[in-house]
């Protein structure tokens, strides 16, 4: 008897696209510890360098040692230790700097169905045509909002920090007092999004999307 049925050689694996490609993987992950890290940058300038508690310290310090300085000399060498955490800052500023364009960049190699965008008008036409499921479907629309206003959060803060590491190159950038308050305020966005975004992904993780976080890590399966 003539086998007419497919062969093996015939079948071949579809391949499977991956929910979260490695790009965005890659970037996620880099991009959690490099914010982590800038924010911890400014937990230390206000916290163990902080310059007047600083000074106060040295000046007693030097005083036992039989070394008389004053309040001012004291406070520049105070300052010279703070000033040693913002260069930290701006190093690490500078590699989210890269990131934020790693991301952008990103939106263009992706495959159509992995591209923000896309999948942003997709979740709103879902939840404007769909009748059941309208709860999940608002749910997935405004996540993923939330996570395009984190986009134009980070955007504007590299932009800021970046006019703020150059002010003393570029006399212009000096005068707008602007940059400094943005960038702090923004501060406060990014940490707002953080701790939604853990609470989030935790309570999704519990409930009614199990595998969340690996699927961050290894890919998962659209
Ligand atoms: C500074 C810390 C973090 C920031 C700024 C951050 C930011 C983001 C952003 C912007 C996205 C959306 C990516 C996209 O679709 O374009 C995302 C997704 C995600 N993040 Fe984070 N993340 C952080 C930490 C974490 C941590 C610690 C975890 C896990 C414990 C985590 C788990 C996830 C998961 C599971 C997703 C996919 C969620 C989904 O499919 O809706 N993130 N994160
Ligand atoms: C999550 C990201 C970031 C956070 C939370 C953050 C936070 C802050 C805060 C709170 C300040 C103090 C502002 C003030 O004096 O009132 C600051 C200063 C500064 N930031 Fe950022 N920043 C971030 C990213 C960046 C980036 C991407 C750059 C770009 C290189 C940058 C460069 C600077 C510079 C140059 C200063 C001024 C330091 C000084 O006064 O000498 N930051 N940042």
């Amino acid at each position: 008897m003539i086998a007419t049925g497919p062969t093996t050689k015939d079948i071949q694996p579809t391949p499977q696209i991956k929910k979260n490609s490695a790009g965005i993987r890659l970037w996620h992950w880099l991009n959690a510890i490099v914010i982590s890290g800038s924010l911890l940058t400014v937990l230390l300038h206000s916290t163990l360098m902080n310059t007047r508690q600083n000074a106060a310290v040295i000046k007693d310090q030097l005083k036992e040692a039989g070394a008389t300085v004053t309040d001012d000399q004291a406070r520049h060498a105070a300052h010279e230790l703070s000033d040693s955490v913002w260069a930290a800052h701006t190093w690490i500023g500078y590699g989210l700097v890269a990131l934020v364009v790693f991301r952008l960049l990103l939106e263009f190699f992706q495959v159509a169905d992995q591209k923000f965008l896309r999948s942003l008008k997709r979740l709103y036409q879902q939840y404007k045509d769909t009748k059941e499921n309208r709860e999940q479907a608002r749910h997935d629309f405004w996540v993923k909002t939330l996570y395009a206003m984190f986009y134009l959060m980070i955007i504007t803060q590299a932009i800021t920090g970046l006019c703020l590491a150059f002010e003393d190159d570029v006399p212009a950038l000096k005068a707008i007092h602007a940059f400094r308050e943005i960038h702090s305020f923004n501060m406060y966005l990014i940490l707002g999004f953080i701790c939604l975004h853990l609470g989030g992904v935790y309570w999704a993780e519990r409930k009614n999307k199990p595998g969340i976080v690996s699927d961050m890590i290894n890919g998962g399966q659209e």
